[in-house]
């Protein structure tokens, strides 16, 4: 018997991750793309020009809360510390300051940052090898928002830092942090840092800037869909919107048409069109209050055993046992 596959034609890019995301998003009503398209090289580069703008609040407040509270952070954590690791480490560089407080209290230290790109953790390895000898770096190049893997090591602190839990809609958060949960014995910590609610004006400047950086960072998923899949996007013809969507607690991010267009993108085999005034959703960035990020460690199974905050309460960093 010859077996005849039912399967449609389907072009291979299609069957990459960011083909299928790319055709799903696009194919979708309202149209949608997943953050994690911004971070090609550029997009990488922008995102931390985004972290230097007067506006952008949270790394600056994030950085001077491990500055001045690395060594309280450490000794809460009690006999874990001595070994780190990182969910989405990217180049790290806030995370110095907490393995600087490792060493002072633990001597050696093993830190394993997590991320999907090689050149942010490469960066990384040379610069702690170069400024913090007792750390010994072990990359993993994972995507832990797909597949977590086993984490080595044992008497584990976990960071999750720099608000990035915020891209995921609560469900998926709780459902992350448990699938982190079930890698981690009890007594092991999970060190989470998340952006508070705040006044609306304060955190629309956060994803609107004068200098435009932020808008650019949203266009380039355009251009890099452009340069990968062979789509013939103009993103000057896109307008950069940042919304504050009080009924979810969230920042988000679209990308409006300013004209009727239709685009095709040559590697999916697709055209799309777009109304004028039409957005495409590129981001959520999720804001909590305290006990909302007190309930999420709970429904990920831990307990929030200690907390740090900048003078005005803008951003939060949350300490949790596994339990
Ligand atoms: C990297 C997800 C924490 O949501 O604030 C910055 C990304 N988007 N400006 C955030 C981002 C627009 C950032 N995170």
């Amino acid at each position: 018997m010859t077996a005849v596959s039912p399967l449609p034609y389907l072009p291979a890019a299609a069957a990459t991750p960011l083909g299928a995301e790319v055709a799903r998003g696009l194919i979708a009503r309202p149209k949608r793309l997943s953050p994690w398209l911004f971070y090609d090289e550029r997009g990488s580069a922008l995102f931390e020009s985004i972290t230097n703008l007067p506006e952008y609040y949270l790394t600056r407040i994030e950085r001077d809360i491990f500055a001045e509270h690395g060594d309280a952070i450490l000794a809460a954590a009690g006999d874990a510390g001595a070994t780190i690791i990182e969910l989405g480490a990217g180049t790290a560089s806030k995370t110095d300051l907490l393995l600087a407080a490792a060493v002072r209290r633990h001597g050696p230290v093993t830190y394993y940052p997590m991320d999907i790109a090689p050149s942010a953790l490469e960066q990384a390895g040379d610069r702690i090898a170069r400024e913090l000898p007792l750390v010994s770096v072990r990359p993993i190049l994972r995507d832990y928002t797909r597949n977590l893997g086993e984490l080595p090591g044992s008497r584990r602190l976990v960071l999750y830092i720099g608000s990035s839990i915020g891209n995921f809609e609560p469900a998926r958060a709780a459902a992350l942090l448990r699938r982190l949960r079930s890698q981690l014995a009890p007594g092991e910590w999970l060190l989470l840092g998340v952006d508070h609610v705040k006044d609306r004006t304060t955190m629309l400047r956060a994803y609107n800037d004068g200098a435009g950086v932020t808008a650019e960072f949203n266009r380039n998923v355009l251009a890099r869909i452009n340069a990968e899949l062979g789509a013939n996007f103009r993103p000057r013809l896109f307008r950069h919107r940042a919304l504050w969507n009080d009924r979810e607690s969230r920042m988000e991010m679209h990308l409006e048409s300013l004209v009727a267009q239709e685009i095709s993108i040559a590697a999916l085999d697709l055209t799309v069109r777009f109304r004028r005034g039409e957005s495409i959703h590129t981001e959520n960035s999720y804001k909590f209050t305290p006990d909302a990020v007190k309930e999420l460690l709970a429904r990920g199974g831990y307990a929030a055993r200690h907390n740090w905050t900048d003078a005005r309460g803008w951003f939060g960093v949350y300490l949790a046992e596994a339990v």
